[in-house]
């Protein structure tokens, strides 16, 4: 099959019914669609299980379906490729690629890394296959903090990329960190001015910040965590207006588990927009779904070498989770 743009550019037959369509050929093919909550909606509906980095990463390992269809981006699509090498994974469009895993090239990490030869690796779980390969261990926003207190006190750490949550994981934890320099263009859009307007017309709303937002965000939070985290805390927080520093995908999980709160996003600094948009995770529609699963493609695909390596730090990143029982 072509996929020269990065998905099947095959029309969907006229007059059929696509969410019926899918969910019949995912039984043909024994697959299992998994999803982020930065998903569209329709997407997030149709998948058989929904969740953020880190238990996208723990349910591929578990499956035992044949076909992981990943509606996320790539990088989430090489971490259950590498977990699971003898399933076939899918990304329903492979231009869906990561802003923060992109400011992190494999060569340059590379000679941050050899130049720091006695620091321990950690390593977000959005980057390449080919920097998980440099790297110890593998942390999301779910565990990073757990896991880097899980490292020997006197431990130098190298964390990359993201130099938010570095930066917020090494005010909780006060480890020595080297941060790498890198940013997601998303919650790095996030302003301190706009979100103090909101809270203004919403004066007893609860501020929910991702720790991927500057710390500038991150100080007004009543909750920083995870999506996870965030959703957690929205359903069992007794506030019943919530101001979400985050995609605005996850808005949609948070208003079905709590339809009767009240949910607002909050707005990038730059333009009208009244909620911040991953538009690397909006690439994957229903269309494209519908045709990655006739024609079983895009696939992902790791060399073996780079698997060989990147399978250990996110390995042991489940391992270290599984024993402090945060999966
Ligand atoms: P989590 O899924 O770990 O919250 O990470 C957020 C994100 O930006 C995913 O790309
Ligand atoms: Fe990457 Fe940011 Fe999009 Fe997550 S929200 S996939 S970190 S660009």
């Amino acid at each position: 099959m072509n996929v020269d743009k990065g998905y099947v550019d095959i029309p969907v037959p006229e007059g059929i019914d696509l969410r019926a369509e899918i969910i019949r050929l995912k039984r043909e093919r024994d697959a299992v669609i998994m999803a982020h909550y930065y998903q569209r909606q329709e997407i997030q509906e149709l998948a058989d299980h929904i969740g953020d980095s880190l238990a996208l990463a723990q349910l591929a390992a578990k499956t035992t379906a044949s076909v992981i269809v990943l509606c996320g981006v790539h990088f989430m699509g090489e971490t259950a490729k590498i977990l699971c090498p003898d399933k076939t994974v899918i990304v329903p469009d492979i231009n869906a690629g990561c802003s923060l895993a992109d400011s992190c090239p494999a060569d340059e990490f590379a000679r941050f890394v050899a130049d720091h030869p006695d620091h321990t690796v950690v390593s977000y779980v959005n980057t390449s296959a080919a920097v998980k390969a440099l790297t110890d261990v593998v942390v999301t926003s779910g565990n990073a903090r757990q896991i880097v207190e899980s490292l020997p006190e006197d431990a130098k750490i190298i964390f990359g990329p993201d130099r938010n949550l570095g930066n917020y994981i090494s005010a909780t934890t006060g480890r020595d960190m080297l941060l790498w320099d890198g940013a997601c263009h998303v919650h790095e859009q996030f302003s301190l001015s706009r979100l103090l307007e909101l809270k203004r017309q919403y004066p007893d709303a609860k501020v929910l910040v991702h720790p991927e937002c500057p710390k500038p965000v991150r100080m007004i939070a009543d909750k920083i965590g995870s999506t996870q985290a965030l959703l957690n805390y929205a359903v069992s927080d007794d506030a019943n207006e919530f101001i979400v520093a985050t995609e605005s995908g996850i808005l949609f999980e948070m208003q079905r588990r709590c339809p009767e709160k009240t949910f607002i996003p909050a707005p990038p600094e730059d333009g009208t927009c009244a909620c911040n948009e991953c538009n690397f995770m909006k690439l994957i529609t229903l269309e494209k779904l519908y045709n990655s699963l006739v024609y079983m493609a895009p696939e992902i695909e790791v060399d073996s070498e780079t698997a060989r390596l990147a399978v250990r730090p996110i390995n042991r990143m489940l391992e270290i989770s599984h024993n402090l029982g945060l999966i």
